[in-house]
């Protein structure tokens, strides 16, 4: 296992993650736990380390780079464990580097690591510091999504390291986002659990990295961008705006016992495509939980439907309603749907949650017993094509 050369002295030291659990929800496409090293004459730095499952993996690629005595600087971005946590243990053999961080980082490396009594530089706001004939200047990111955030920014090469700043959950096919498949889907999945809820933050954390001169943006997570970083900006200033609501596209996501919801399901999906409509199609027994929030996140509409068990919905939806919230859908288009035996309860539950979340909820909640008869199915058709306009008009 070798380091990766990026430009002349920058280089990848990284480990890759080819399946991956991320707060309980799985990411099939795996991850990477970014780490750098920089070097300048016989100087050199290490930016982030690693996850704990993966420290010798960057162990060996730092090592294939540079004897950690002669590491000076061992920069933390980032204090959760996925980038720390290697830390402590380079630390046992880089014996004459500085740990660089902002002071809320610090507590936290000795809260995770006690005693974690390492030699450290705290650094602020637009602070530098010189590495040989390389300087670093150091960007406050709070809340980018951790309070204590900062990225390093390599002056000479024009390189951002933003840690999870712009970064998507993929184990890539190459290194490099020009070289790689398509992240973008792998960046919204991200984007939605983990930043959506501190959309204001990355505002603000876009406003400052716009400043930069940038050249290439080197993230924690998932391919390096190389062409065009203001690409990434873009799309995570879209994502993080406030009056973004998602693209003209509609999730039906339902489970069912005996058939009927799904019945109702795909009368409901057909007649909003009868529209020119995308829609994605989710049964919650099986897809993917974090595909399906992903997909809610980057539409303007959300359907859920359910059987009634014990007066409410099956679990699969409280699967998916606690992310929601986390997601911020406020403006959102919703529906919901539910069939029950002798007393109700799915539909109805679920139109509380989506009302409660302040999405722009369809009446009525179309709750059913049994099986929809075509009174019912017309009215399925009805709400479809309802979603369909207010999909165009929004
Ligand atoms: Fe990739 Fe917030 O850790």
């Amino acid at each position: 296992m070798q380091a990766v050369k990026i430009v002349e002295d920058v280089f990848w030291a990284g480990a890759i993650n080819w399946t991956f659990d991320f707060y309980g929800l799985s990411i099939q496409r795996g991850t990477t736990y970014n780490a750098y090293v920089v070097k300048s004459g016989d100087k050199s730095a290490v930016i982030d380390t690693s996850h704990p499952n993966h420290y010798e993996e960057f162990m060996t690629r730092v090592k294939s780079i540079v004897n950690p005595e002669k590491i000076d600087y061992v920069i933390c971005n980032h204090a959760e464990p996925d980038h720390s946590f290697g830390i402590p243990i380079l630390m046992k053999e880089a014996v004459n580097a500085k740990v660089v961080a902002t002071p809320k980082c610090v507590a936290m490396l000795r809260r995770l690591y006690p005693p974690a009594d390492y030699d450290y530089i705290e650094v602020k706001e637009d602070d530098t510091l010189k590495l040989g004939e390389k300087t670093f200047r150091f960007i406050e990111a709070p809340f980018m999504h951790w309070p204590e955030v900062m990225f390093t920014y390599l002056e000479e090469d024009k390189i951002l390291f933003p840690c999870d700043g712009f970064a998507a959950h993929i184990a890539p096919t190459n290194l490099f986002a020009d070289k790689a498949k398509d992240i973008k889907d792998d960046a919204a999945k991200y984007f939605a659990f983990i930043f959506r809820p501190f959309a204001k933050k990355v505002r603000q954390a876009i406003e400052k990295v716009r400043k930069l001169d940038l050249k290439i943006i080197a993230p924690s997570h998932g391919p390096i961008i190389r062409e065009n970083p203001t690409e990434v900006l873009d799309l995570w200033e879209k994502w993080s705006s406030e009056e973004w609501i998602g693209e003209n596209k509609v999730v039906i996501a339902y489970n069912t016992m005996w058939g009927a919801d799904k019945l109702m399901a795909e009368t409901i999906a057909d007649s909003i495509m009868e529209e020119d409509i995308e829609v994605n199609f989710f049964d919650l027994e099986t897809a993917p939980v974090a595909d399906v929030l992903k997909e809610c996140f980057e539409s303007k509409a959300i359907v859920l439907g359910s059987l009634t068990v014990f007066g409410g919905p099956f679990p699969h939806v409280y699967a998916v309603l606690p992310f929601l919230k986390l997601m911020r859908p406020q403006g959102k288009i919703g529906a919901a749907f539910g069939v029950h035996g002798w007393s109700g309860g799915s539909a109805r539950k679920i139109d509380e949650a989506m009302k409660e979340l302040k999405m722009d909820f369809i009446e009525p909640a179309l709750a059913v017993v049994l099986r929809p008869d075509e009174e019912e199915l017309q009215k399925c058709i009805e709400l479809g094509k309802e979603i369909a306009k207010r999909v165009k008009a929004t």
